[in-house]
């Protein structure tokens, strides 16, 4: 039996991910804003109402909820996927909103893990337009690229603990499935190109997550991952 830390969980593949674990026979301890319905007062999960992207709720009520845990893995999904826009009409405050879910939340709750718990693996939900800039995604791109450098510098000043940065599969979800609703797909062809593309349902994607989470602690700790290339050596 794992014990498995997760953010984000009322919906998506955070929601997922906490099902198939504990159908497993793991146990959870997730935050968020909201509690997943289909697991509420589940004898295996343990779930704390956290806005993690509120700096001091974090730093107070997360030490509260985790602290001398020890957990397998800690998966950090949480997540905004902000509207499209060219960069000149993107605003600093939507560019800040996006930076303190993607980027500074994860950064909080990883340094709460590292000073109150023993946690053997941090794996934080990133995507592939970290790497393949495609116009309109800016805030976005930026959001996870950083998130990448962020996960490499914890990877080389904390050697014990496993870090990855991982690119899921592309999974309908409900935020997913609204953001490709979009109907900038004339300004933005990406928005087509992932239409056309592969996307698979939650339930045949969360599995194949669970296994890329389990191979990736092979790799080098750092590494930013993505899903589709994984065991074609070249990721
Ligand atoms: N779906 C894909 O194809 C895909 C592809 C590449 C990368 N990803 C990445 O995978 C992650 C999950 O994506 P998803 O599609 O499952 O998104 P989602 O359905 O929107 O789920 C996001 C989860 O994060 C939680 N959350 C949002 N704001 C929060 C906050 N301030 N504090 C705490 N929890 C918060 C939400 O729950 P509450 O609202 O209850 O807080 C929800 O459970 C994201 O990081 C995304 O960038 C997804």
């Amino acid at each position: 039996m794992k014990t498995i830390f997760i953010s984000g969980v009322s919906s998506g593949i955070g929601r997922v991910l906490a099902e198939e674990h504990i159908r497993q026979g793991d146990y959870v301890f997730a935050v968020g804003r909201h509690e997943p319905k289909s697991l509420l007062s589940h004898p295996n999960l343990s779930f704390m109402p956290l806005d993690i992207s509120d700096a001091d709720m974090v730093r107070v009520d997360l030490r509260e909820f985790i602290i001398n845990r020890t957990f397998d893995r800690a998966i950090l999904n949480a997540g905004t996927y902000p509207e499209m826009h060219n960069m000149t009409d993107l605003t600093l405050e939507e560019m800040r909103n996006t930076m303190n879910l993607n980027v500074w939340a994860h950064k909080q709750t990883i340094d709460a893990l590292l000073s109150h718990t023993q946690t053997q693996q941090i794996v934080a939900l990133s995507a592939s337009p970290s790497l393949f800039y495609r116009k309109g995604m800016g805030g976005y791109a930026i959001s996870k690229a950083a998130l990448n450098t962020l996960i490499q510098i914890y990877a080389e000043e904390y050697p014990g603990v496993h870090f990855s940065a991982l690119a899921p599969l592309l999974i309908q979800t409900p935020t997913f499935s609204a953001f490709l609703q979009s109907d900038n797909s004339r300004r933005y062809p990406i928005i087509q190109e992932i239409r056309d593309s592969v996307i698979l349902p939650l339930g045949q994607a969360v599995p194949r997550l669970m296994d890329a989470l389990e191979e990736i602690k092979r790799l080098k700790s750092g590494s930013f991952v993505e899903m589709k290339k994984l065991g074609q050596g070249n990721h």
